[in-house]
């Protein structure tokens, strides 16, 4: 899919912590369809960035318009009801839980006020979704998440953040903790994101995987956005050049 409009725009951002300016004047546009890869050094604010898109902490300055409206979330559950949807490192999945459960759990399915869930319509839901991801390892959906490998598990949580239909899709450091393979299918998952039209952001530390999976790369630098390369016009070492401080690209 070509991409499309601006979906997420953080305009002038600013946030402090005590006397650490964690982001500054930040200015981003996520559009719907593409991949921005958000890099920077360990302490450069990515992570802050992240949390105030999506609710989780204000800013303290700066407007953040989604979907063409200034919004002003006051909490992750206003995010996630306009429609932005954040897996952060851990996944927070529930190991003890089948896959359809993990999917569902706190927006589970309902024939009534008084009925039980509605296991049929979750079961269809989660298959619909897995083969719409075209996620061909995940055959067994009645099986605890907790007997699942790293990307398996990635994948889940991927797929757990499209129930709610998401415009923008937020992903803190996906692949760290996977192995190769595993990291080739996540990577193959977020590009089918935003083949469908979701703007998504990639949080990575992996630069080659960076190069290979975004469209943009956005660069903080000590809470600032020092560089907003086009992917294809891009190396490695300007990705390095722009993270480490060692030549301007602003
Ligand atoms: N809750 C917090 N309290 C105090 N300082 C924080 C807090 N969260 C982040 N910081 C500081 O803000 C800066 C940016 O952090 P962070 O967004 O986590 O960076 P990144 O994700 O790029 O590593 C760092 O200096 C960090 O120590
Ligand atoms: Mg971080």
């Amino acid at each position: 899919m070509s991409v499309g409009k601006t979906v997420l725009e953080l305009e002038d951002v600013n946030k402090t912590f005590g006397a650490v300016n964690a982001l500054s004047g930040i200015r981003l546009s996520v559009l719907a369809g593409e991949v921005v890869a958000l890099v920077g050094d360990n302490g450069a604010g990515k992570s802050t960035l992240v949390k105030i898109a999506a609710g989780v902490i204000p800013p303290d300055g700066g407007k953040i318009h989604f979907d063409g409206e200034v919004v002003d979330f006051r909490g992750p559950m206003d995010a996630t009801k306009a429609g932005i949807a954040v897996i952060y490192q851990d996944l927070a999945l529930c190991d003890n839980l089948s896959v359809t459960a993990n999917l569902f759990l706190g927006r589970e399915i309902q024939n009534s006020a008084v009925s039980p869930l509605n296991e049929e319509a979750m079961e269809s839901k989660v298959l619909e979704l897995l083969s719409e991801l075209n996620v061909g390892q995940i055959k067994e959906i009645d099986i605890k998440v907790g007997s699942l490998s790293g990307g398996q598990r990635q994948t889940i949580a991927i797929a757990r953040s499209l129930i709610g239909q998401p415009k923008v899709v937020l992903l803190d450091e996906p692949t760290a903790a996977l192995g190769v393979a595993q990291k080739v299918e996540v990577l193959k998952l977020i590009r089918r994101l935003a083949d469908r039209g979701i703007g998504v952001v990639v949080i990575s530390h992996n630069i080659s995987e960076v190069l290979e999976v975004s469209d943009r790369v956005v660069v903080l630098r000590l809470g600032k956005v020092v560089a907003n390369f086009e992917t294809k016009n891009i190396t490695s070492d300007d990705v390095v050049a722009a993270i480490t401080g060692s030549k301007s690209f602003s």
